[in-house]
């Protein structure tokens, strides 16, 4: 039977890019993000009755636990977030920090609450997208490093908890996507100049992610549990 997998943030990006993977592999898709896209609608003639849209905010209770009680859960990737505000400790708003943890940190636990007695049934996998920034001091983006550093540390945590699941963090690479592109046009005199351009200037596409993504869903054994791994570890690669 073809597996059950929901995408959050599949309108654009590296979301996308791995939404058409897995659907071209017979995969049914859930997708929740805040608007549809001309890409995603695509992919929904392209693959009739195997893409279910949902239009919702991820932060938003309601939203999503239609999503997390669906009837059959096999791998859910939580890829949606936000990088912006930019901006300094010391100049950051508070509020600017507190909506970027909303959506990469606490909209992550709310729906594990909601869909991990669905994902134990089907001894299902999770895929969190993180980031190498929350491995790293970077000037500027100090907020969204922050975020992803607690998202790696909570995907630890649930690999120990939930031994039914298997959970993997993954840092998908410098990807061309609107989100890097914010580095370019928001990052000016708030990030290192120099490790601006060396971001920026070494993107991968975004189907470089959709394909890891694609193989720690179908491939990746519960010996991956707990494992933070960047998009080129010899470990995705010998999957
Ligand atoms: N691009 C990179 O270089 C890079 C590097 C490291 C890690 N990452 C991680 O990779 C993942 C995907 O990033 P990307 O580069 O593909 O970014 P992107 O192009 O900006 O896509 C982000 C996606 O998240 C969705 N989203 C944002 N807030 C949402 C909310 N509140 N509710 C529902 N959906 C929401 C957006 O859709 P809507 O706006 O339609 O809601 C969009 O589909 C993120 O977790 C990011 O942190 C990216």
């Amino acid at each position: 039977m073809s597996p059950t997998i929901l995408i959050t943030g599949a309108s654009r990006g590296i979301g996308l890019a791995a939404t058409e993977i897995v659907l071209a592999d017979g995969a049914k898709v859930i997708a929740l993000q805040r608007t549809s896209t001309a890409g995603l609608e695509a992919l929904s003639r392209k693959y009739p009755g195997s893409l279910q849209i949902v239009k919702g905010n991820f932060t938003n209770a309601e939203d999503v636990s239609a999503i997390a009680l669906a009837d059959s859960l096999d791998a859910v990737v939580l890829n949606a977030a936000v990088n912006l505000p930019f901006g300094t400790i010391a100049t950051i708003p508070l509020h600017g920090y507190r909506g970027i943890f909303e959506v990469n940190v606490f909209a992550v636990v709310q729906f594990l609450q909601l869909a991990l007695p669905k994902l134990r049934k089907t001894k299902g996998k999770v895929i969190l997208v993180s980031s190498g920034a929350g491995e790293i001091g970077v000037k500027g983006i100090g907020a969204y490093a922050a975020s992803k550093a607690a998202l790696t540390q909570l995907n630890r945590t649930l690999a120990v908890e939930e031994p039914e699941i298997t959970a993997i963090a993954l840092h998908p690479g410098i990807v061309k996507t609107v989100m890097a592109e914010a580095v370019k046009t928001e990052g000016h005199g708030h990030m290192d100049p120099a490790l601006a351009k060396e971001w920026t200037s070494n993107y991968i596409e975004p189907d470089v992610p959709g394909l890891v993504i694609r193989n720690l869903v179908f491939k990746a054994g519960r010996d991956y549990s707990g494992k933070y791994l960047h998009y080129n570890d010899p470990l995705i690669e010998s999957l």
